[in-house]
């Protein structure tokens, strides 16, 4: 048999370790592959969460985050970092995901040593450099060099193309996070006990229709917080609800959202969630009120309508499919579109029965022959 194929996956957030989990797995059990990990620490606690339940020791870990980090700081860290990595492994390819500081300075590291790119989670554009920030431009980078591109849908395949990227370098593959959400799908159901600590929580609300909250984004720092937090104040006064805010570490997002929701009754801002019990707030929620890219693909995938908070978004077959919808960072029409999901069960019926765009659950398969043909 030939010499295997030495792949370096480099990841650093909470978001790639979900979506490359379950490649590693496939590469790891794969005997064409000689499979390597490298973990930024872009993300400490939230990145570590999800390596412990997908049983992923890496080989590297730089643990690079520093409190409140500034762009800058993180990608010229993440640049001389990652490239002694790579001039230590020398692998034949390197993979990255999506669009985070640590996907676009891996890739960026692997270019500048002539090591091929793999991009996963590739072709999503919003359009505009301002919404994702600054994801739209980091994810455009990757794809300006990537020699394979994994393009999650047919949208993204064309965005790509539009680029003038050689189709031939292109597969739809559909998004790994489908695969990830069967697979931990499967280990709760094995074993109930991996989600089982939110019972109090669902007591306590009982009765009550769920709601599920994130809130991250850097491009709603500030001014789009607060109007997150304001439509979540007045959405708590009806009775008939309760929220379940997993808070992100960013010390961003934490001021303001402590501040403004500490105290109500029917608001639990809880500390972030482990995969497993992520999984479970979907499945128990009625809807996910979220500015996350991750919720937006998961949540269609159970049945659970999302609005969007955010201006634009760069997936935007949820909203053509009528699983997601766009309510922006207006306290109005989020307070709108919540009461109208809450109150109108045709709407509801129209978004939590609309067809799932994101994937099958197969993309690490196709992934993993695409690689293997290299
Ligand atoms: C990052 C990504 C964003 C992704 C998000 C997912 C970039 C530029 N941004 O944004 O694309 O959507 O992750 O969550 O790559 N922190 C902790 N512990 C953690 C994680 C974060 O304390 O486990 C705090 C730290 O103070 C850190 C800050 O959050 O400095 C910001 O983290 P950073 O990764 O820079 O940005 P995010 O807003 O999380
Ligand atoms: N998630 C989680 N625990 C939480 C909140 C989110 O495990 O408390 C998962 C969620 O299932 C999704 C991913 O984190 O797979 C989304 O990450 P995030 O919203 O931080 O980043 P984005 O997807 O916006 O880049």
């Amino acid at each position: 048999m030939s010499k295997p194929i030495k792949i370096l996956s480099i990841f650093g957030t909470r978001p790639e370790a979900i979506k490359f989990f379950p490649l590693i797995h496939a590469l790891d059990a794969d005997p064409r592959f000689d499979s390597r990990v490298c973990v930024s620490g872009q993300h400490r606690g939230m990145l570590d969460q999800v390596l412990e339940i997908a049983d992923i020791v890496p080989h590297h870990d730089l643990d690079l985050m520093q409190p409140d980090q500034t762009l800058d700081s993180l990608t010229a860290n993440l640049l001389t970092g990652i490239g002694k990595v790579l001039d230590e492994e020398q692998p034949d390819w390197v993979v990255v995901q999506g669009d985070t500081a640590t996907a676009m300075s891996g890739a960026l590291a692997a270019y500048y040593r002539k090591i091929p790119v793999a991009h996963v989670e590739a072709g999503l554009r919003s359009g505009n450099i301002h919404h994702p920030w600054p994801e739209e431009v980091n994810r455009k980078i990757v794809g300006s060099f990537a020699a394979l591109h994994f393009a999650p849908t047919e949208t993204a395949a064309n965005a790509l193309k539009r680029e003038t990227i050689d189709p031939a370098t292109i597969h739809v593959t559909g998004n790994t996070v489908i695969d990830a959400l069967h697979w931990i799908t499967a280990q709760i159901e094995n074993r109930p006990e991996l989600a089982a600590n939110l019972a109090d929580l669902e007591t306590r609300f009982s009765g009550k229709r769920i709601i599920g909250v994130t809130s991250h984004r850097r491009e709603n720092f500030g001014g789009g917080m607060e109007a997150i937090a304001d439509a979540i104040r007045q959405i708590a006064v009806r009775d008939d609800v309760a929220m379940i805010f997993p808070v992100h570490l960013n010390p961003n997002v934490r001021k303001v959202m402590n501040a403004e929701l500490e105290g109500l009754d029917n608001v639990a801002l809880i500390e972030p969630l482990d995969y497993p019990h992520f999984a479970r707030l979907l499945d128990i929620c009625t809807l996910m009120l979220t500015d996350s890219g991750g919720v937006q693909e998961e949540a269609p995938a159970l049945g659970k309508p999302v609005l969007v908070m955010r201006e634009t978004t760069e997936r935007p077959e949820g909203v053509e499919a009528g699983t997601a919808k766009l309510v922006g960072t207006d306290t109005d029409m989020i307070v709108e579109e919540c009461f109208k999901l809450l109150d109108d069960e045709s709407a509801y019926a129209a978004m939590s029965t609309a067809h799932n765009p994101f994937g099958d659950g197969k993309s690490v398969s196709r992934i993993v022959e695409a690689l293997a043909k290299s």
